[in-house]
């Protein structure tokens, strides 16, 4: 299941959720990667200092781990700001949206994490927030129902949200920046480990770095991860700094190979062979074949896969590509 998953990019886990603090960087110079983000975002948030005016709605999107949280925070930071933190899901009626709403200060900023969770009525009070600064609704029921018009600070909405496409073009519009967050590069993962090694006081040697950095499927949540895990490994072996042998011994038996798949993605793509020729398969017949939901193989398993070329979408379904069956090995079928 994914929550026990080492590999799996999503945060489940409280521990973890409190260690992941601790590891955030606070400002921009010190968010690793995303280089044409951090520029975008440099430009954008100086121009609003100067103005002395607040930030256009920032809409973060990208898979799960990437760092969507932690930009939200460091955005805040740099504009020197109050940040308030909730998600879609949290905000169930009007008037909740309306309590937090009312307690940001000119210029805060508001970051609804899974923004495209929102209920419908809140989202389309959000419309008139984001736009012009107020909310009108009905107080009251029956006889007594009345309109109230609240004005509000001029604040920043950053939304956060893994499935871009779900969310509806009327709140999709209304954000002025729009910032994808893409599968960070091997050598920004290097980076990113070997600063959570200080800030854990561990000693890593760069070869060490590169191993993790290698299997992390692109994403700074599992690198962080996979360098607490082999930490255990290097302290039972009573070895002083993280090397390639013992991140590499440590990861075999994590059962996570080289390209940083589990043995679920293993699952999947063997069973495609096996049983379907490589494919096409469905996800439907995927999601069956390894008893799961869909929206789990959609989310969870196959971005990954396609991401680093393993799996192929086509009209008819997924197929298993060549660099797979190299991967893994086997003959890749005549035709
Ligand atoms: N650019 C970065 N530089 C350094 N560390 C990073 C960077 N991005 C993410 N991290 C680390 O990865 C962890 C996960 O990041 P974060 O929680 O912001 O991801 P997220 O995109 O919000 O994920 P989710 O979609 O699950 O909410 C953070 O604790 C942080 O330590
Ligand atoms: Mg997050």
């Amino acid at each position: 299941m994914a929550e026990e998953r080492i590999v799996s990019a999503e945060n489940t886990d409280f521990a973890e959720a409190s260690i992941e603090k601790t590891l955030r960087p606070q400002v921009l110079a010190q968010y690793i990667g995303q280089d044409r983000v951090k520029n975008e975002l440099t430009v954008y948030i100086a121009a609003a200092k100067k103005r002395e005016e607040s930030l256009d709605h920032v809409l973060l999107y990208g898979p799960p781990g990437l760092g969507k949280t932690t930009l939200a925070m460091v955005i805040a930071n740099e504009l020197q700001v109050q940040i308030r933190t909730t998600s879609g899901p949290a905000i169930e009626r009007p008037g909740d949206l309306v309590a937090i709403l009312n307690e940001l200060q000119p210029g805060d900023v508001l970051f609804i994490d899974e923004i495209h969770r929102l209920p419908k009525i809140v989202e389309e009070l959000l419309y008139s927030a984001m736009e012009d600064f107020y909310i009108d609704i009905i107080v009251g029921q029956g006889p007594t129902a009345h309109p109230v018009h609240f004005p509000l600070p001029p604040f920043t909405l950053i939304g956060a949200t893994t499935r871009a496409g779900l969310l509806s073009a009327p709140l999709r519009d209304r954000f002025g920046i729009v910032e994808h967050m893409a599968y960070y590069e091997e050598a920004d993962l290097v980076d990113i480990v070997e600063r959570s090694a200080g800030v854990f006081n561990m000693a890593i040697v760069p070869d060490g770095a590169l191993e993790i950095a290698r299997r992390s499927r692109g994403t700074p949540r599992i690198a962080n991860r996979l360098l607490k895990r082999i930490r255990d490994y290097a302290q039972v072996a009573d070895q002083a700094a993280i090397d390639q042998p013992i991140a590499d011994h440590a990861l075999k038996q994590l059962q996570i190979d080289i390209r940083g798949l589990d043995s679920i993605d293993r699952k999947i793509l063997k069973m495609m062979i096996d049983y379907y020729q490589g494919g096409p398969v469905g996800l439907k017949t995927i999601a069956a074949n390894i008893g799961e939901e869909i929206e789990t193989v959609e989310e969870v398993y196959e971005p990954y896969l396609l991401q680093i070329g393993f799996l192929k979408r086509t009209p008819r379904g997924r197929v298993v590509t060549l660099a797979a069956y190299t991967h893994l090995g086997l003959p890749y079928p005549e035709n």
